[in-house]
């Protein structure tokens, strides 16, 4: 299957490929979405077909519950089980410490809530995702439509008041018309360069009214999975 793909992508499918071997008969889990996740979903429905491994699944937007159940996957919502054992996902950026940005593909508040409500949450990535310091991928933060030019204004005051140089935030476009989240909300996409202080900033920006959540998992991904294009995986 990964023989004519191009080096990214075969970094992608073989960190989607290595996760689902923590997968284990019975589980309920969650599944994440964007380009990553969607590997990770067709490896897991194999080794559904072929080791006749039983699993419910919770999806985190609805484009991974169309793939998922047309590749055979049993898919419930978060309310029918309300506890999972592991969420696999994919991300835009993570750190040493497996902090991350996530939310490039408009998917992250039932990404958050998917990955808290787990035991465990393992990300996939290829390798051109870890950095030193988070910040470089525009941090994403999903806010109600309803004011939420007021809701910028207060989100560019709190990160002057909180000394951050660069902070530039765009309305995220679908065409010529706000991209709507699957919750129906808009998201900002907040170009800072560099989070210096990343638990402090997830914190802020969830106070400020209008903001519903922020792309910023602190503390919730336990394992990361990285793929190089030259099919070398790594598991921290
Ligand atoms: C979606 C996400 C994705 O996991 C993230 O954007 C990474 O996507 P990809 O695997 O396509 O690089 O957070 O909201």
């Amino acid at each position: 299957m990964a023989a004519e793909l191009s080096p990214i992508d075969q970094a992608k499918f073989v960190a989607a490929r290595r996760s689902v071997d923590f997968v284990e008969s019975g589980m309920k889990l969650g599944l994440g979405t964007g380009s990553t996740a969607a590997w990770m979903v067709r490896c897991l429905a194999e080794r559904v077909r072929d080791d006749g491994l039983e699993v419910t699944c919770v999806a985190t937007s609805t484009r991974t519950v169309d793939l998922a159940r047309s590749c055979g996957l049993k898919v419930v919502s978060l309310d029918d089980v309300k506890w999972l054992d592991l969420t696999i996902d994919g991300a835009d950026e993570f750190d040493q410490n497996l902090n991350l940005i996530k939310g490039g593909g408009a998917a992250l508040l039932q990404e958050k809530i998917v990955a808290t409500a787990s035991d465990r949450m393992i990300v996939i990535a290829d390798a051109a995702k870890e950095v030193a310091q988070l910040g470089a991928f525009p941090l994403p933060v999903e806010v109600v439509p309803f004011g939420w030019q007021t809701t910028k204004a207060l989100i560019e005051e709190t990160l002057y008041s909180l000394d951050v140089l660069n902070r530039e935030v765009s309305l995220r476009m679908a065409g010529d018309a706000p991209l709507r989240t699957d919750e129906g909300h808009f998201l900002l996409d907040l170009n800072l360069k560099r989070i210096g202080n990343p638990r402090q900033l997830a914190l802020v920006l969830n106070q400020i009214p209008g903001v519903v959540e922020n792309g910023l998992f602190i503390d919730i991904c336990d394992v990361v999975v990285i793929g190089q294009g030259d099919g070398r995986v790594t598991v921290r």
